[in-house]
């Protein structure tokens, strides 16, 4: 656990409010194929998990965690995801193995997030409320990676389904994977995405008549 006593967590943040939504509107989906060496170095990786574990959770149930994929275990991926092919498809061929075992060797930091969904006597706390933490975790980590200078992004698949990543990553029963973050040195410029307006986004629930 940080220790952060002498914060007051409750005092107005000392950050200007049009500079954080500048950060949030220029980060933007860097596919994991994009992001290059260098990477984040170990104390910036520290810092991105500090910025996961600000996200909300209801209960303090911590109901997700992320398991890093170092360079020299990126083999082990390559197999799991090979095999999670094989899964699907016994007959594939030998192009579609081998791009499948591509993936695991792309961008320099990638981690796993796993939610724990069940097992643990919180069931008061219900999936989507996990989920929401995971959501909140992973944003935290893709502007913190932003903040930092890379490119971030999110990449899911079938592969996340299949036994053969459950094992090699050892998750556990009522654990499930959602999603590699990936973070590296952004191959290319990419501009930020048309974003929904705040009346898209919300509307006004109406008083009584
Ligand atoms: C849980 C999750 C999984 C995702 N998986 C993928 C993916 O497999 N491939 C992909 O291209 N983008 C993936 N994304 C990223 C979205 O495609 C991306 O956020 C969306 O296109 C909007 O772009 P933006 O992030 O730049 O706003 C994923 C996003 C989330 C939240």
């Amino acid at each position: 656990m940080i220790d952060r006593a002498d914060d007051d967590a409750g005092a107005p943040m000392p950050c200007d409010p049009e500079a954080l939504l500048a950060c949030m509107r220029r980060r933007t989906q860097i596919a994991p194929r994009h992001l290059l060496a260098p990477g984040p170095d170990e104390s910036q990786r520290r810092q991105l998990f500090e910025a996961a574990a600000t996200a909300p959770d209801h209960g303090q149930i911590l109901p997700w965690r992320f398991v890093v994929v170092p360079l020299e275990a990126r083999g082990r991926l390559a197999d799991a995801f090979e095999q999670a092919l094989l899964e699907r498809d016994p007959a594939a061929g030998e192009d579609e193995r081998a791009r499948a075992r591509d993936k695991a060797s792309r961008a320099p930091f990638l981690a796993l997030a796993v939610v724990r969904e069940r097992g643990d006597g919180q069931q008061h706390i219900t999936l989507h409320e996990r989920m929401a933490s995971l959501g909140c975790a992973l944003q935290n980590m893709l502007l913190m990676a932003h903040a930092q200078g890379f490119g971030a992004g999110l990449v899911s698949g079938l592969a996340l389904r299949s036994g053969a990543l459950a094992s090699c990553f050892g998750l556990a029963a009522g654990e499930r994977a959602v999603c590699f973050v990936a973070a590296g040195t952004p191959a290319r410029r990419k501009p930020a995405r048309q974003r929904p307006l705040p009346e898209q986004v919300a509307s006004m629930l109406q008083g009584g008549d």
